[in-house]
């Protein structure tokens, strides 16, 4: 399928996935979260596709947040109608996506970017990027996850100054707090993210998934993460990939998973 706002490059089971408007900082407006979610289905049910990275086009911004022109008049119940289906066809979807999702942050991540970065399982950053949620700095709160998110990587004192100061935070500095688990420099970033999903694709998709599962259930008030991996442990025994897995390390030979 043809996207106007994004484009998805597959290449040795990665698929990068680029936010495609760099005259407007990559930001988020309807037809591009649709477009994401769009997407995101159809990398979720192709075989060939072992990890997604998303990412942002040019070399300014990876995505500076929603489409503020989009929502400035709306009203209360458009604002929350916003918020919701967010979450539920771009936000949450990311977070459960089926195979791993790293977010390559090049540029600034504000608002809905650092959110979009968040959902994603882990990230990794350039040098020259900036985070940030300056949601409070136009009389709003974030809305796409994260006021959950972001005390859930960093903790609950930091997300909080974030927030209250609408302030940027650097690369280094998003590194120490924990918020992105790498810094390249910004011509090396999706090389270097990729050579870090292809230590990913090496191993059982099958497990990851169950993996990604498990490590979510621990945020989730209705879910006991403890008893979704004694679920999924059990599971796992009756996968070819844990009969590919285990009897590969008896013969003393690399697995070959699908
Ligand atoms: N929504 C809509 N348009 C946006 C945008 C957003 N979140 N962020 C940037 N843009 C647009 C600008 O309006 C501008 O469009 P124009 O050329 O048609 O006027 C274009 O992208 C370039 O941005 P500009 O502000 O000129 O770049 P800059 O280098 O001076 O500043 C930022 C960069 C990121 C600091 C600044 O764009 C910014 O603060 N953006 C908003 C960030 C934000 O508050 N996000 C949270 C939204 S909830």
């Amino acid at each position: 399928m043809e996207f106007e706002n994004i484009s998805i490059d597959i290449e040795e089971r990665k698929a990068v996935l680029t936010i495609n408007r760099p005259k407007k900082l990559n930001a988020l407006n309807r037809a591009t979260l649709q477009e994401i979610s769009t997407a995101l289905d159809q990398l979720a049910n192709d075989n060939d596709v072992r990890v997604v990275i998303l990412t942002g086009s040019g070399e300014k911004a990876f995505v500076a947040g929603a489409d503020i022109a989009e929502f400035a008049d709306f009203s209360v119940e458009k604002g929350r109608q916003l918020s919701a289906e967010g979450h539920k066809n771009v936000f949450d979807k990311i977070e459960n996506f089926p195979k791993p999702v790293i977010a390559a942050v090049n540029g600034f991540a504000l608002g809905g970017g650092l959110e979009l970065a968040m959902a994603a399982h882990f990230r990794t950053a350039s040098d020259n990027a900036k985070m940030g949620l300056p949601e409070t700095s136009l009389g709003v709160i974030p809305g796409y996850g994260g006021t959950q998110r972001l005390p859930q990587l960093v903790g609950k004192g930091k997300a909080m100054e974030m927030i209250m100061t609408a302030g940027m935070i650097k690369a280094d500095q998003a590194l120490t707090y924990g918020l992105v688990n790498y810094v390249f420099s910004l011509e090396d970033l999706i090389e270097q993210t990729k050579t870090l999903a292809g230590k990913i694709i090496n191993n059982s998709g099958d497990a990851i998934s169950s993996a990604i599962q498990a490590v979510n259930d621990q945020f989730q008030s209705d879910k006991n993460g403890y008893e979704t991996e004694i679920e999924h442990f059990g599971n796992a025994f009756g996968t070819e990939e844990f009969q590919e897995g285990t009897s590969a390390f008896l013969d003393k030979r690399k697995p070959k998973f699908k």
